[in-house]
C-alpha cells in the first residue's frame, strides 16, 4: 500500500506539471480531488479499514492530498503568469483612440449671450474691445469723471489691491485713497472706454464684454459678475444715434419686433444727459414676457460721453462726441433664457449647464438667429 500511494503520488504530480493550460490543469484537479476523484476515492477506502491500517495509511493519503493541492495551486500561479505574460505581449491599447461618449459639457449661457453681442453689434460695424480685470484706480473712476471725493465711489462696493510696498489695507489708509495708481479689481466695462480713447482716434465703435467685480452678493448679485459696455465716439452723434442703435440691439438680442425702450433722465458721471433704460414687458400666464409696454423693468444705463471724459483721454471734444452704454450680461441672460438665481451661473453645477447650456456648434448668427 505505502509503494501504492508513493507511485500514485509521483503520477499525479506529473500530470499536474505536465498540464499545458489552466483548462487541463482544472480537469486534472477534477479527477484527483473532485467527487469521484482518485485521492477522493482515496480517502473514502480509509472507512473500511480496520483501526490500525486507518493509523497508517489516514497520514499518508492526507499527506498525498495535500501535495497533490500544492502542485495543483503552484502550477495554475505558473500557468496564470504566463497567460498574464502572453496578453500583455499580444494585447495592445491604442491610448490616442477618442472615447467613444463624444464631447462632453456644453457652452456657458454668459459667454453664448457674449457671442450673440458680438455677433449684433459687429452687424453694426462695432468691433469687439477688451480691458484687464486688474485695472487702475485713474482708469476705473477719475478718467471717468468720478473724482476721489465722488460719492458714486461708495456706491461701487470697490475691491481695492493692498498698497504695493505692503503697506496696509487701502480702505483703512486715506492717504492711499488719493493715489490715482492704486489698483482695484474693475468695478465695471466702463474704464475700457478710457484705454480705448487712449489707443485709437476716433472714430470709435466698440463694444466691450467682460468680467467685472464688486463686494456684494444676493440672488441677484454676485461678486463677480458680467457687463457690456459700448461706446461709440464721432463726429456729429446725438441721442437718437444712441437710441436706435440699442433699438436695433435689444429687438435682435430678444428676436422680437415689438421691443419697445423707454429712456428715463438718469445720473451717471461720465454721461451728460444720462439715461435709464427700460424695455417694456408683457405678463403672460404671470409671467413677465419682453415686448409690448404693460410695464417697465429697468434693462441698461447710457447717455452721451461727458465732454471732462473724452478730453481726460487726449482728445478734443469740439470734435468728437458720442454715447456709452452699460448693460449686465447676466441679467440679458437671465431674460432672454429664464433663469431666476443668478447664483447658479457660478455654481459649477454640471446639471444646471447641461439644461440651461447651448451645444460648441450653436454658433449665433443673424442669419440663422442668435438665440441658438
Ligand atoms: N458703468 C455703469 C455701472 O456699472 C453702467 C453704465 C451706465 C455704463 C451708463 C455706461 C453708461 O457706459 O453710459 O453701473
Amino acid at each position: 500500500m505505502a509503494s501504492d500511494t508513493h507511485t500514485l503520488e509521483a503520477d499525479l504530480l506529473d500530470r499536474v506539471a505536465a498540464a499545458p493550460d489552466l483548462q487541463a490543469l482544472e480537469a486534472e484537479r477534477v479527477a484527483v480531488l473532485g467527487k469521484q476523484g482518485a485521492v477522493t476515492a482515496l480517502l473514502k477506502s480509509l472507512g473500511g479499514m480496520t483501526p490500525e491500517q486507518r493509523q497508517v495509511e489516514g497520514p499518508r493519503i492526507h499527506a498525498l492530498r495535500e501535495a497533490v493541492t500544492e502542485a495543483i495551486a503552484a502550477r495554475k500561479a505558473t500557468l496564470e503568469a504566463a497567460e498574464l505574460d502572453r496578453r500583455l505581449a499580444t494585447e495592445t491599447l491604442d491610448m490616442t483612440l477618442p472615447v467613444e461618449m463624444g464631447p462632453q459639457g456644453s457652452v456657458h449661457p454668459v459667454s453664448q449671450v457674449m457671442d450673440e453681442l458680438a455677433e449684433i453689434f459687429a452687424d453694426l460695424g462695432f468691433s469687439v474691445a477688451t480691458g484687464p480685470e486688474i485695472e487702475d484706480d485713474w482708469r476705473n473712476f477719475t478718467a471717468l469723471n468720478i473724482p476721489e471725493s465722488h460719492p458714486a465711489r461708495a456706491m461701487h462696493d470697490t475691491f481695492y489691491f493692498p498698497r504695493p510696498e505692503g503697506g496696509g489695507d487701502a480702505a483703512l489708509d486715506p492717504g492711499f485713497a488719493t493715489n490715482a495708481a492704486r489698483m482695484l479689481l474693475r468695478t465695471h466695462t466702463s474704464p475700457v472706454q478710457i484705454r480705448t480713447m487712449q489707443a485709437q482716434q476716433p472714430p470709435i465703435y466698440i463694444i466691450a464684454p467682460g468680467r467685472t467685480y464688486r463686494s456684494d452678493s444676493d440672488a441677484t448679485h454676485t461678486p463677480m459678475f458680467h457687463q457690456v459696455e459700448g461706446l461709440v465716439l464721432d463726429r456729429g452723434i446725438h441721442l437718437g444715434h444712441l437710441k436706435w442703435t440699442l433699438e436695433t440691439f435689444l429687438k435682435a438680442f430678444f428676436e422680437r419686433d415689438d421691443i419697445v425702450l423707454r429712456l428715463r433722465p438718469s445720473y451717471f458721471p461720465f454721461t451728460e444727459p444720462s439715461a435709464e433704460v427700460d424695455v417694456g414687458y408683457t405678463m403672460v400666464g404671470g409671467r413677465r414676457v419682453l415686448g409690448g409696454s404693460d410695464g417697465w423693468m429697468e434693462l441698461l444705463g447710457s447717455g452721451m460721453v461727458h465732454p471732462r471724459v473724452i478730453a481726460a483721454c487726449g482728445l478734443d471734444p469740439d470734435e468728437w462726441q458720442g454715447f456709452a452704454f452699460g448693460c449686465g450680461i447676466d441679467r440679458l441672460a437671465m431674460l432672454k433664457y429664464g433663469m431666476d438665481d443668478l447664483r447658479a451661473f457660478f455654481d459649477g453645477d454640471l446639471r444646471w449647464l447641461k439644461h440651461y447650456g447651448f451645444s460648441a456648434l450653436d454658433v449665433p448668427t443673424l442669419s440663422g438667429g442668435v438665440g441658438a
